[in-house]
């Protein structure tokens, strides 16, 4: 089993991320780490106990940070984020993101996220995976706690980054948008990085038909994710039209889909990735050097420029034929 530790933003994608990730024998879930992003700190750790809790499972939750490092410090930097920091938890309890699942009676961890990641890497054999989803704000405060981190981590398998097209700006995508120096810092650590960016998830989508499929499976897993995924190819339409109009990306389980089965990524490149946080046109930007024109430049990054979406549907629809009815 590879061991992973997930790190979340949850929202609807990286619900699917953590089902399928729970529900996969190949991988063993230590813990799960919460961060602001799609929404402040106390939703996106509401969502995700409450997928914890649908699912029955008894994995920990730890709670991590509730902003990030700088950027949004600089008026004007991010103007499309009302909900940074600025989100009200009582009024929000019923996210609109995850209505579809109970609201959580389970607790997070005392411990917060950030001190319960640098003692487990520290105490273990380094053999432990990390699949940020969200903002990679969590992990770039614990690798300036303790730099030493970054030898003990297997890998950081990250969704996050565009090399074509950005999904807030043109050139920057949302995960690393929200916290660019936070990316930057996770980008240098020196640890093995795979980068899962929109030219992946994008082709890594599910239809309509196969939420169909998904609903008479009638598993728990398989109609909860039905129903995330429906929203997503709903709000995709409006937001940023897909190749077909009937389905959507799940951007975050291929993160999840690519531990279990790297050959799901195609097209995957050794670059030099680095992180734009100038403020300008291209700030919260991977710049990719895909014609290594830097030649001293380290490639810090293993990049998946496509995906199999076929192969990707597979996981997903074999990780929810397993939960229970
Ligand atoms: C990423 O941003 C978030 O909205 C999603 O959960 C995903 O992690 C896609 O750009
Ligand atoms: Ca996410």
């Amino acid at each position: 089993k590879t061991k992973i530790i997930l790190d979340v933003d949850t929202g609807s994608d990286d619900a699917v991320a953590i089902m399928t990730a729970l529900l996969s024998p190949e991988l063993e879930v230590l813990g799960i780490c919460t961060v602001n992003g799609n929404r402040c700190i106390e939703m996106t750790t509401e969502n995700t106990l409450r997928v914890v809790e649908y699912l029955g499972s008894d994995v920990p939750v730890f709670k991590g940070c509730a902003m990030p490092l700088v950027s949004s410090l600089q008026p004007g930097r991010r103007p499309h984020m009302p909900f940074i920091g600025q989100e009200d938890p009582e009024e929000n309890v019923h996210s609109d993101y995850l209505d579809y699942l109970p609201p959580a009676t389970i607790k997070p961890q005392k411990q917060n996220a950030i001190t319960w990641l640098i003692d487990t890497l520290m105490a273990s054999d380094g053999d432990i995976t990390l699949v940020p989803v969200g903002p990679l704000t969590n992990l770039a405060v614990a690798l300036r706690i303790e730099p030493a981190i970054a030898d003990k981590i297997k890998e950081i398998v990250i969704m996050g980054g565009a090399y074509e097209y950005g999904n807030i700006t043109a050139t920057s995508e949302f995960n690393i948008w929200i916290d660019p120096e936070a990316a930057k810092i996770v980008m240098d650590c020196g640890a093995k990085i795979t980068l899962i960016p929109l030219d992946a998830t994008h082709r890594a989508c599910i239809s309509l038909a196969e939420c169909d499929e998904l609903d008479a499976m009638g598993t728990k897993a398989a109609l909860a994710t039905s129903e995330f995924a429906r929203y997503r190819i709903k709000g995709y339409r409006v937001f940023q039209p897909m190749e077909q109009d009937d389905w959507g990306p799940i951007h975050d389980a291929l993160a999840v889909a690519a531990i279990i089965d790297p050959t799901v990524l195609k097209d995957v490149r050794q670059l030099h990735v680095d992180v734009d946080f100038s403020g300008g046109s291209a700030d919260g930007m991977t710049v990719c050097d895909v014609n290594f024109r830097d030649k001293k430049a380290v490639r810090n990054a293993a990049v998946a420029l496509n995906a199999d979406r076929e192969k990707f549907v597979g996981i997903i629809k074999a990780a929810m034929a397993r939960s229970e009815r």
